[in-house]
């Protein structure tokens, strides 16, 4: 089949198009076939709402394109190789086989309840994957661009594994940044390789690692800038911006790349290598084609061999002749527009068209967060909530841009409730309800040429906003159909056109008629242009309708004569639902107790701290605590004090301190936090914020706990406004007013 390639770059011919307004009906041939592509997610953690953000995105754009007539695949994988899914299997107990097996049935589900309309939902540990892995990288040696060197990494004697990436932290080599991963930073989203950090330490175990020589492959990336930019350059598609950060990365001048491994390793080992595989990037995308190879199969089963061929040439429709469309998210630029695009170019492949390049998710204005609740997987989501809430929601905030999107409770409340059902679905109802029990369901025709040329301007906007990923336009405009719908609805007032009296009445009949066909087509249409981002809405109202799958080229084709079926509520408003999804307040990841102090005394090395023995509740420990400026140990004995039990521990001075006690200071002196009508072990908190279960209390840092503001006022110790307290007393300290450390 490689003979079959092309040797030079291939170059996709379609860069031509307006950038502004692709017009895919005259410019591109009809019969070329699309592959559509999402990031493929690791198969070793679950689908969350950040994610959905790129496969909403993608399945409302493949829709679309189906909509209209292309020939159009949606192929996705799951990205299943490299250490972190090895070691998560190994924490588990348990084959990297058997957890990427589970994990794939989780991500499948989720997919599915999204609505997300994969043809092809693969796994990149597929025999068809190793298969395009070799091919293409015997073809970037055969081209001169592989070469083996040796190579010093870091290694880890404590784990007795070479560290790649992800398993070495530190300062990003570029920006300074702290706890940066080996190979990407997050922050300035430079790459570099694990032994340029800066004081790097094992992810796994945190000890330092050491250096150790190995043979690798690397491909020269260098060698292809000229082409690479060449691409970059003459691709009216891809973003302004991002292109911006990749000619500037050409720029700076490319390093080759290292695309080997050493075992023990999960993913395809190298032929004719010992112990040597190939780096989870490589074959990750080359996942795209295998998925594909996986969609050409489909039917073909027992496969024979002069099928295989079939299945090639398939492939070879999409992946040589084809137009290949990628979404991704900004934190993989390096990867999709320098590495991808270089494999490609060289081994016979075609570049891709287009990479939609997005943001990130936060939550209510922050970063997804595990403590604060914040961060919601699919599962959390589809417990409570409809998917096409979430759907509709993310496409009227997504365009072809890579900010990031805010999931805003109260602002998702609202656009469910203000439009997607006071604009369209009760309009839909109440239209179809009306229908129903006044034309006995048979529609009449109608004639507003002036309102459906209007119609008409929109759906071609919608349509250029489509085309042109501009998802946050095509709803705006949608809303706008659903307000003229609307407005005429209630501006003919039907509902008195019924009740006419006799000599008006045969005349204001047909007009109520007339009136509600016209609205009757009009949700037809409405179904139609929502149907990419609300498939499920739109088929509901097709079958209320009774009326077959509409595409686009429905679009303004009057239902006259035509009986409808039974109506029925499509979409009802969220209510108290999102109660369920409270954020969690940074105050109840802090396990605050009573504890007594049982015996005091100075730190033998350090002037100012005293070591306090106390009774938790639950066991016994000892605190140290920067008070003998203030206390003679002995005056600390006896009393009730209060600690974060849950705070990470530290040696001080040779001395452990397990935990911290609470003391309010204004800057001269410093005292103790007391409770002494309660008893050791009893929790310390504020109304209204409940602390976690205690099953789910992580150990703190002390930057964490710093992040709270805590004051003294009238001796006592406010937390936002309300007093800390425990279930007998509100907690209080010799003092008016100051901080609490
Ligand atoms: O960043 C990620 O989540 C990767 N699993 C994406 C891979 S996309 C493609 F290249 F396979
Ligand atoms: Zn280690």
């Amino acid at each position: 089949m490689l003979s079959a390639m092309n040797t030079e770059p291939v170059f996709n011919n379609l860069y031509i198009q307006n950038p502004i307004f692709y017009c895919y009906t005259t410019m591109a041939n009809r019969t070329q076939k699309i592959v559509v592509t999402s990031a493929l997610p690791y198969a070793n953690g679950p689908i969350h709402l950040g994610h959905l953000i790129e496969y909403i995105q993608t399945d409302v754009f493949v829709r679309f394109l189906r909509l209209i007539g292309e020939p159009v695949i949606y192929c996705c994988a799951d990205d299943a190789h490299g250490t972190p899914i090895d070691i998560s299997a190994m924490k588990k107990g348990i084959l990297p086989e058997q957890l990427i097996g589970e994990i794939y049935n989780e991500h499948v589900r989720d997919f599915k309840d999204f609505l997300i309309s994969f043809d092809s939902y693969y796994s990149t540990n597929s025999e068809e994957n190793r298969k395009y892995s070799n091919l293409i990288f015997a073809k970037l040696k055969e081209k001169g661009l592989i070469y083996k060197k040796e190579v010093e990494l870091t290694y880890c004697p404590k784990c007795r594994r070479f560290l790649p990436d992800r398993y070495v932290k530190g300062k990003c080599p570029k920006c300074g940044e702290k706890d940066q991963y080996g190979d990407v930073c997050e922050k300035c989203n430079s790459a570099y390789s694990t032994i340029e950090l800066v004081n790097p330490y094992c992810a796994i175990c945190g000890s330092a690692p050491a250096r150790k020589t190995s043979g690798h492959y690397f491909f020269k990336l260098s060698a292809c800038s000229k082409d690479l930019r060449k691409w970059l350059e003459s691709n009216r598609n891809l973003q302004p911006e991002v292109k911006n950060y990749v000619l500037n990365w050409i720029k700076e001048g490319l390093k080759d790349w290292d695309i080997t491994r050493d075992g023990p390793y999960f993913g395809f080992s190298m032929p004719g290598e010992e112990n040597l595989y190939y780096y989870v990037w490589l074959d990750a995308p080359i996942g795209y084609i295998a998925s594909t190879e996986n969609y050409c199969k489909k039917g073909l089963r027992d496969l024979k061999s002069s099928q295989q061929k079939d299945a090639d040439k398939c492939v070879d429709e999409y992946w040589k002749k084809g137009r290949i469309i990628h979404f991704i998210g900004k934190d993989i630029i390096y990867f999709h527009f320098l590495f991808w695009p270089a494999m490609l170019m060289n081994s016979g492949f075609s570049l891709p068209e287009d990479i939609i390049v997005h943001g990130f998710l936060t939550v209510n204005r922050e970063k997804m967060s595990k403590s604060r609740g914040t961060f919601l997987t699919a599962r959390d989501y589809l417990k409570v909530l409809d998917p096409e809430y979430l759907r509709f929601y993310y496409a009227s905030n997504l365009s072809k841009t890579m900010s990031d999107i805010d999931l805003d409770f109260n602002d998702f409340k609202s656009s469910i409730n203000n439009k997607l059902v006071a604009d369209i679905a009760n309009f839909a109802y109440r239209v179809l309800f009306f229908a129903e029990k006044n034309l006995g369901s048979k529609t009449a025709s109608f004639s507003e040429p002036k309102l459906e040329k209007e119609l008409k301007g929109k759906y071609e906007g919608i349509k250029e906003a489509y085309l042109n990923h501009d998802e946050r336009k095509a709803v705006r405009l949608i809303l706008e159909v659903g307000s003229i719908g609307n407005k005429y609805f209630q501006d003919n007032r039907p509902w008195e056109l019924m009740k006419s009296k006799a000599g008006t009445a045969a005349k204001d009949r047909k007009k109520m008629e007339e009136v509600v066909s016209f609205c009757v087509s009009l949700i037809k249409d409405i179904s139609i242009i929502i149907k990419p981002v609300l498939p499920r809405f739109s088929s509901n109202i097709e079958k209320q309708l009774s009326i077959k799958e509409q595409s686009w080229k429905d679009l303004g084709i009057k239902l006259k004569n035509h009986r409808i079926g039974k109506s029925a509520i499509l979409i009802k408003k969220i209510e108290n639902e999102l109660d369920r999804f409270a954020v969690r307040d940074e105050l109840s990841m802090v396990d605050l107790r009573v504890a007594k102090v049982l015996e005091a005394k100075k730190h033998p090395q350090a002037d100012k701290l005293i070591m306090l023995q106390i009774d938790t509740g639950t066991d016994r420990r000892q605190i140290l605590a920067g008070l003998a400026a203030y206390y003679q140990p002995e005056e600390l004995v006896g009393k009730n004090i209060v600690i974060i039990k849950n705070l990470k521990p530290a040696k001080l001075r040779g001395e452990v301190s397990a935990g911290m006690l609470l003391a309010g200071g204004d800057g001269d002196v410093h005292k103790v936090i007391q409770a002494q009508k309660s008893k050791p072990g009893d929790k310390v908190f504020i109304n209204g914020i409940e602390p976690m279960p205690e099953n789910e209390m992580k150990e703190i840092t002390i930057e964490d706990f710093a992040k709270i503001k805590l004051v003294v006022e009238n001796k006592r110790v406010k937390y936002k406004g309300e007093s800390l307290r425990t279930s007998n007393e509100e907690i209080f300290v010799e003092l008016d007013k100051g901080s609490v450390s």
